[in-house]
């Protein structure tokens, strides 16, 4: 999958306008530890972070794709990774409910912002980080566990899910992660169409790299590398895939099917543990 598209189409071509929610890192540092990537005796620069969070959000713009912001917290200085916020599919929203205390009033807080613009909010029961572990591809949801999102939370979105678009719900596909630095499933896995991804088979237990290899043969498969830069902390829109400028190999391999990989960078966003993707939730199906 992946090949074949149209030579010379435009600049949208196969891709589609996308709808994303974004917070600015107006109070980001790293004041705790919750992933390896966290230093918080190391010093963070919020003015470089935001100067790199608002080229991300002129990129996305440039694309073509809306971008809406939730205000800023104080105290919460992870609350710029948007992707943790919420899961947003076929118009309902399942609320985060996250793992660790620091983060926890981020949840209610992304619930909110939705509540108030009229979405059908559903306030989750069990432990998960929305987009940062459950990730979207066509009518297949990709959910993550083993670090952060529960199974339960799994299960109560495919009971959610079921109610709301019934016999057409999207399928819930559990993936266990077994490598502390991929704790999110989006710092392991990319959706680069409804029917191509690509991921770092290591970062997954053997039962899961079985499951992926025979639900996507022909996946891009990442190597360590580009994974250690978090390149599959990435954002595609079915044609451009916006990624960290470090993840070399990674964009090569997207170019040879077709893609176009758009770097953008995200160094101090790093330090926290994330990149593009953790910065960006998608809001589905885009208004
Ligand atoms: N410091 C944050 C945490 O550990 C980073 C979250 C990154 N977000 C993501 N979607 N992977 O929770």
């Amino acid at each position: 999958m992946g090949r074949g598209r149209v030579d010379g189409e435009g600049p949208m071509g196969a891709a589609g306008r996308r709808h994303y929610l974004m917070c600015p890192p107006t109070f980001y540092t790293v004041a705790y530890e919750i992933n390896p990537w966290m230093h918080a005796d190391q010093a963070t620069d919020t003015a470089l972070a935001v100067r790199q969070w608002q080229r991300l959000r002129e990129v996305y713009r440039d694309l073509g794709h809306t971008v809406e912001t939730i205000d800023p917290l104080p105290g919460l200085p992870d609350m710029v990774y948007a992707a943790n916020g919420a899961l947003v599919v076929d118009g309902v929203v399942y609320s985060a409910k996250f793992r660790h205390p620091q983060r926890q009033p981020e949840g209610p807080a992304y619930q909110a912002w939705f509540d108030d613009r009229g979405y059908r909010t559903h306030t989750a029961q069990h432990v998960n980080e929305g987009e940062g572990d459950i990730l979207v591809a066509g009518r297949t949801v990709l959910a993550g566990t083993g670090f952060r999102t529960t199974r339960a939370a799994h299960d109560e979105l495919r009971a959610l899910l079921t109610a709301t678009s019934g016999a057409d719900a999207p399928e819930v596909v559990g993936l266990e992660l077994v490598d502390p630095r991929y704790y999110h499933l989006d710092t392991a896995l990319t959706v680069l169409r409804d029917d191509e991804i690509a991921y770092h088979p290591d970062a997954f237990s053997p039962a899961t790299q079985a499951l992926l290899a025979d639900r996507y043969p022909d996946a891009v498969e990442v190597g360590a590398d580009d994974a250690a830069v978090l390149g599959l902390n990435a954002v595609s829109d079915g044609q451009h895939v916006v990624m960290t400028p470090a993840a070399t190999r990674f964009a090569d391999q997207l170019r040879e099917r077709g893609y176009t990989p758009v770097p953008v960078a995200t160094s101090e966003l790093l330090k926290g543990g994330g990149g593009a993707k953790c910065c960006t939730l998608e809001i589905r199906p885009a208004p």
